[in-house]
C-alpha cells in the first residue's frame, strides 16, 4: 500500500481526493519539491524546505506549516511507506474558491499534498553508459527559478526527448545553456567544471549546489557563469543532476558522441564524491 497526506490525513493514495475547484487542478497555481529519502533519512530537508518557501513567498501564498512540521510529516510519511529510499514530494496549491476566477480567493487554505514513491536512481548500467539527450529552445516562461506546478512547457520540452528515445532535453535560451526539462546541466571543458549561474531562467537545484559545494571542497577547477551552445556542443563531459538522478553523465547529445562517447572522468569523480558524501551526511546525526 502507498501512503500518502492529504490535508492532515494519512491516507492510502488510492482514496485521497481534491475538489476539482482546487486551483492547482485549474489554474497549475501551486509550489512543489520533490526530496529524496536514503535509508529513510530526507537528505538536505532543510535546503528543499527553504526552496519551498521561497517559491511559495513569491506565489504571495503563506506556507501552512513551520518546518518542524514539514519535518515531522515527512516523517511520518517515510516510516508509513515500504522502501527505505523514497521520493518524497510534497506540493501546495492556493486550495479550491467556490467560483473560477484568476485572482486570488479570499480565506481560502492551502490545499497540502504528499506522495511518497520508491527511489529510483540510475542503475550501474546506466552509470556506465551515460545517456542520451536532444538539446531544444527553452520557450518556458521568466520564472523558472520557481518550483511551480505549471509545468506544461516542461512535460512538452521532455516528451520532445522521450519521443527520440531521450533521457533529458537541454534548454538553450538566447544562444545560452540554462538547464534541462527536468535537471541542471553542467559542463566539463579542459578539465574545468562549468555551470550557469543561478537567474530566474533555470531551477537553483538542491543537487546543483551539492555539486559546485563538492568542486570547492575537492579544489576541482570551477567557472560559474554563461554557458555558450558552442561550448556545449564541443563539451569533454555533459552531466544532468537533479534529486533522483544525482550525477549523470549525458554521453550523445543531438545524435553525436559528447567527448568520448563514454562518461568521462570528472563525472565519474563528482558521482563517487556525491556518494561519499551522501553516505556521510546519512550516517552523521
Ligand atoms: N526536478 N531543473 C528543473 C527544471 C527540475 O525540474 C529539477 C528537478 C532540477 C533539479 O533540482 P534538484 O536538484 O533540486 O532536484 C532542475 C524534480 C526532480 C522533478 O520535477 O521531479
Amino acid at each position: 500500500m502507498n501512503l500518502c497526506y492529504l490535508d492532515g490525513r494519512y491516507l492510502p493514495l488510492d482514496e485521497a481526493r481534491v475538489s476539482p475547484m482546487d486551483r492547482g487542478f485549474l489554474f497549475g497555481d501551486g509550489a512543489y519539491e520533490v526530496v529524496p529519502v536514503y535509508s529513510r533519512r530526507p537528505f538536505r530537508l532543510a535546503e528543499h524546505l527553504g526552496r519551498l518557501a521561497r517559491t511559495l513567498a513569491a506565489m504571495r501564498l503563506p506556507n501552512p506549516h513551520s518546518d518542524e512540521e514539514w519535518a515531522d510529516r515527512v516523517t511520518t510519511l517515510v516510516a508509513g511507506n515500504p522502501w527505505e529510499d523514497q521520493s518524497i514530494y510534497l506540493q501546495v496549491t492556493r486550495g479550491a474558491d467556490a467560483v473560477r476566477n484568476h485572482a486570488f480567493p479570499k480565506d481560502v487554505r492551502p490545499t497540502v499534498f504528499m506522495l511518497s514513491e520508491p527511489l529510483l536512481t540510475p542503475a550501474p548500467e546506466l552509470l556506465a553508459s551515460g545517456v542520451a539527450a536532444v538539446s531544444a529552445a527553452d520557450f518556458r516562461w521568466l520564472r523558472c527559478d520557481l518550483k511551480s506546478v505549471s509545468l506544461l512547457a516542461n512535460c512538452l520540452l521532455r516528451q520532445y526527448g522521450f519521443d527520440q528515445g531521450c533521457a533529458e532535453t537541454v534548454l538553450f535560451r538566447d544562444g545560452f545553456l540554462t538547464e534541462g526539462s527536468a535537471s541542471n546541466i553542467f559542463v566539463v571543458r579542459d578539465g574545468r567544471l562549468l555551470a550557469p549561474p543561478k537567474s530566474h531562467l533555470m531551477l537553483a537545484g538542491i543537487t546543483y549546489d551539492v555539486v559546485l559545494e563538492l568542486a570547492a571542497a575537492h579544489g576541482l577547477p570551477l567557472e560559474v557563469r554563461e554557458i555558450l551552445d558552442a561550448e556545449v556542443r564541443s563539451a569533454d563531459e555533459l552531466w544532468m543532476t537533479s534529486s533522483t538522478k544525482e550525477v549523470l553523465a549525458i554521453t550523445r547529445l543531438d545524435g553525436r558522441p559528447v567527448g568520448s562517447g563514454a562518461p568521462g572522468p570528472l563525472g565519474r569523480q563528482m558521482y563517487a564524491w556525491y556518494q561519499e558524501f551522501k553516505n556521510t551526511v546519512m550516517r552523521s546525526g
